[in-house]
């Protein structure tokens, strides 16, 4: 195993994906590819169902952020596995009700939804729309007045915490572009509104703090804050929230640096302190939501690449050059995020070749990795990204006019297509 189970060597010192040997997976459907061991996605997702349902409470249910990783395949795996999911745009309900995906189990996302997003929303049946202001409130109220629908919404809040992971992914503070805050007195006014609306059924509310987060206190610390406001709602509206969604953003290994991270454990404590703080408040309890995202699929994904130019900059340090780059995962680029990157095709030997892994894009700051070892590669060796499953692919661009690499599913040892390749005619069927 190296990291995570999806991951091992073979006898011939391969890199294998879910079992199954990344030199036939290259030689079958290409590189760059992205890979997706949908087992270990499917595992991830009966480990948070049982855990939610024995510590949250048996209504409990894990809601998947697609954003991490959307196309169909994911939303009808997840419809299988008996999740909801959460979705952030227009183009993620879209391709959810297109998957089949069962809208009420759907709660839709967004700082800035247009009325035209809201429309399809409510025309799609979305079970839930999590309203993000006071604007979007009234027009929603009009909206679903004049299509004939009772709405059912969840308020976003801002507890304003800071759960110390990278400035860029930090959601849940005051100065935020998400939700109305707590701390200025515009989340009361804003819960008011709403208990106020014609259309619109107010569920209760919905928080986020933050992404690739590996201790449990900002979340308790969030939930915390979150049920002292649904109990001074309660004592002060006479409202009760029957749901307290609080967001997603549990971390994942990327590399042998971080921590390992036991998210059961993290979930029974979590649990513990949304009981103690019910008990305390002396109000009854929530449905309790969660929205992991990353978590869910990030593991189980990975990158293949075709190592092309390996040059030597003499005196300073070794290029390898890939066949993909920041289009394909633009984390490095944006975030400086380290990966798990090795030589696939001769992944039994000492990683000492020290180097910076370059993307194919005309740009200096195409890379993928700086300062790390791997087997000395030459050209035609795979090269291997490991935990690539989410904010890849659903971050990937045609930056250079390069099409986007297919999603190649493996599950009980078996390899499908799940998304195609994009061809060239692609990138310019759109052109005039
Ligand atoms: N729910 C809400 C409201 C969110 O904003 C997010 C992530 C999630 C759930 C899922 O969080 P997760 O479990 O995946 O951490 N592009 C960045 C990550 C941005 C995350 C934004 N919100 C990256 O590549 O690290």
């Amino acid at each position: 195993m190296i990291l995570h189970k999806t991951y091992d060597v073979n006898s011939v010192g391969h890199l294998t994906i879910g079992g199954i040997d990344s030199a036939e997976l290259a030689k079958e459907f290409g590189t760059p590819s992205y890979f997706l061991d949908t087992d270990a996605v499917r595992d991830m997702c009966r480990m948070y169902k049982k855990a939610f349902a024995e510590y949250f409470g048996e209504r409990s249910v894990p809601v998947y952020a697609g954003k991490a990783l959307c196309y169909k395949g994911i939303y009808k795996l997840i419809a299988e596995e008996g999740l909801g999911a959460d979705c952030v745009s227009p183009g993620e309900l879209y391709t959810a009700n297109a998957a089949g995906f069962p809208m009420d189990k759907v709660f839709f996302h967004g700082n800035n939804k247009t009325d035209a997003d809201l429309e399809l929303a409510i025309s799609l049946g979305t079970g839930h729309i999590v309203v993000d202001g006071l604007d979007e409130l009234s027009s929603l109220d009009r909206i679903a007045g004049e299509m004939g629908v009772k709405q059912h919404i969840l308020l976003r809040i801002t507890p304003g915490i800071d759960p110390h992971t990278h400035k860029k992914i930090v959601t849940g503070n005051v100065d935020s572009k998400f939700g109305m805050a707590i701390m200025t007195g515009q989340a009361f006014e804003f819960v008011k509104a709403a208990l106020e609306t014609k259309n619109l059924i107010l569920d209760g509310f919905h928080c986020h703090v933050g992404s690739q987060i590996f201790d449990i206190e900002p979340f308790t610390e969030a939930a915390d804050i979150m049920l002292a406001f649904v109990a001074k709602i309660s004592a002060e509206y006479g409202y009760t929230a029957k749901m307290l969604n609080i967001g997603g953003g549990f971390g994942v290994r990327y590399t042998e640096d971080d921590p390992e991270i036991d998210y059961v454990k993290n979930i029974r404590d979590l649990g513990a302190e949304i009981d103690k703080m019910c008990a305390l408040y002396g109000i009854e309890k929530p449905m309790i939501l969660m929205e992991p995202g990353r978590s869910i699929v990030a593991a189980a994904g990975c990158t293949l690449y075709t190592c092309g130019t390996v040059k030597t900059v003499n005196g300073f340090r070794s290029y390898v050059s890939v066949d993909g780059g920041m289009p394909d995962n633009p984390r490095y680029t944006l975030y400086q995020s380290q990966y798990t990157i090795l030589n696939a095709s001769h992944a039994d030997r000492t990683p000492d070749f020290e180097c910076t892994i370059a993307g194919r894009c005309c740009e200096s700051g195409d890379l993928l990795a700086e300062g790390i070892s791997i087997a000395k590669p030459e050209r035609g060796d795979i090269i291997a990204t490991l935990v690539t499953g989410a904010y890849n692919y659903s971050m990937s661009s045609n930056y250079n006019r390069l099409p986007k690499p297919p999603i190649i599913e493996i599950a009980c040892g078996e390899a499908k297509i799940a998304v195609k390749r994009e061809t060239y005619e692609d990138i310019i069927s759109h052109d005039i």
